[in-house]
């Protein structure tokens, strides 16, 4: 099968990494395409060298913009592409901009979408994601889902059982694949921490791009510094409303930039506790015992919360130190890896692909 993958942003580039070897060893003609939605050093190119992602076949080099304009430039380069490429399905992956735009072009010439990491939802329709993964989903040939959850939330919006495919979290793949490529204490060394540390990343919008929120988040992070010091690597959009603000970190809040993903895998295998507004982090915590505290108001990860490490603690700063207190003081989630979170989700979905393929009618296979 001719399938085209497309990568936008940082988590894209983490997925693809395992799944690339995999669908090209079950015999896929493999194309990846790089929308460049992220295009900095430290979101994109560092980051495919690290976990030898080999290079695009094409990059749109979009940018950054409006969510508007950013689809709309990945719908036009796409559908551009695909003017001059013959392909059968195309492959998405995660939320972002870039999945639902190419996504949308698919759909529209009759091109099979495979979207990994399908059917979850936070039933939170104020953040971009959620539309994203809504019409991604609602498009989708293929629906490749990590949990059970996700499973009953398409059943739940009419998609049909032959279309939903349990395959596990792909993000665990490149987590396990890559724990045992990195040594934690010169990571430890590199960013001057010693054991027990906090780990930070928040980026979402809904945060970041609220000054007084942002400003009270960092106040108290500041102080729980000062009972556990805090290194805090920093998404570019974070660190451009940091600087906005004029806030001075304390020596014990290390704000830093964007850190490597080994160095990151490294970090949360080591924190004493993980607070964040992002989705992988609340699955990798929960692959590696780690207690996570999410700032946000619900998670579409909800197996990180009833299996995992994970806590939702809202979107309140005042819920931050107390949240922390408790995590050292031992009140602890038990963890327990999630069902197919075994580091073979990859295979499973180059499997998958091919057994289907006997049932499948190529329609959308054009020019
Ligand atoms: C995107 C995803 C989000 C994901 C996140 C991971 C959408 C809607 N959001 O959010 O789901 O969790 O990626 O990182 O697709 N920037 C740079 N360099 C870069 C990329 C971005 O400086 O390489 C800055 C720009 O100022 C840009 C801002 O970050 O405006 C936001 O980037 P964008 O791609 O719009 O979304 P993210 O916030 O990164």
């Amino acid at each position: 099968m001719r399938l085209v993958v497309i990568v936008g942003a940082r988590p894209n580039f983490i997925k693809v990494a395992p799944l690339l070897p995999a669908l090209e060893a079950a015999g896929h003609q493999v194309s990846l395409i790089h929308t460049g939605q992220h295009y900095s050093a430290a979101m994109s190119d560092e980051l495919f060298c690290e976990l030898g992602i080999r290079q695009p076949d094409a990059n749109f080099g979009v940018g950054s913009g409006s969510h508007a304009v950013q689809t709309a430039a990945v719908l036009t380069a796409f559908d551009g592409w695909l003017d001059q490429h013959e392909c059968d399905v195309v492959m998405v992956i995660g939320d972002v901009n870039s999945t639902v735009a190419c996504a949308l072009v698919a759909a529209k010439r009759n091109i099979r979408v495979a979207h990994v990491e399908a059917g979850l939802r936070s039933a939170d329709r104020s953040m971009p994601e959620e539309i994203n993964r809504i019409v991604t989903d609602a498009l989708s040939h293929w629906l490749f889902t990590p949990s059970a959850d996700a499973d009953e939330n398409l059943l739940a919006e009419g998609v049909s059982p032959d279309r939903i495919f349990r395959v596990g979290n792909i993000m665990v793949d490149a987590l396990l694949a890559n724990l045992c490529r990195v040594n934690p204490t010169d990571v430890l060394a590199r960013f001057g921490l010693a054991k027990p540390f906090g780990l930070v990343t928040l980026h979402r919008p809904a945060l970041v791009d609220d000054a007084a929120l942002l400003a009270a988040v960092l106040g108290e992070l500041a102080l729980v510094s000062g009972d556990l010091p805090l290194l805090f690597p920093c998404h570019p959009r974070t660190a451009e409303r940091i600087e906005e603000l004029g806030f001075v970190a304390p020596p014990s809040l290390k704000i830093v930039g964007p850190t490597s993903y080994l160095e990151t895998i490294a970090l949360q295998s080591q924190a004493a506790v993980v607070l964040t507004d992002s989705g992988g982090i609340q699955e990798e915590t929960t692959c590696l015992g780690v207690p996570c505290l999410t700032f946000r108001d619900n998670t579409e990860r909800p197996i990180t919360v009833s299996q995992g490490t994970n806590r939702v603690i809202g979107m309140n700063p005042a819920a931050i130190m107390p949240a922390v207190a408790a995590v050292l003081a031992g009140d602890v989630r038990h963890s327990a890896r999630p069902d197919l979170w075994d580091g073979q989700t990859a295979a499973r979905i180059a499997a998958a692909m091919v057994s289907d393929l006997d049932s499948t009618r190529l329609v959308g296979s054009r020019k």
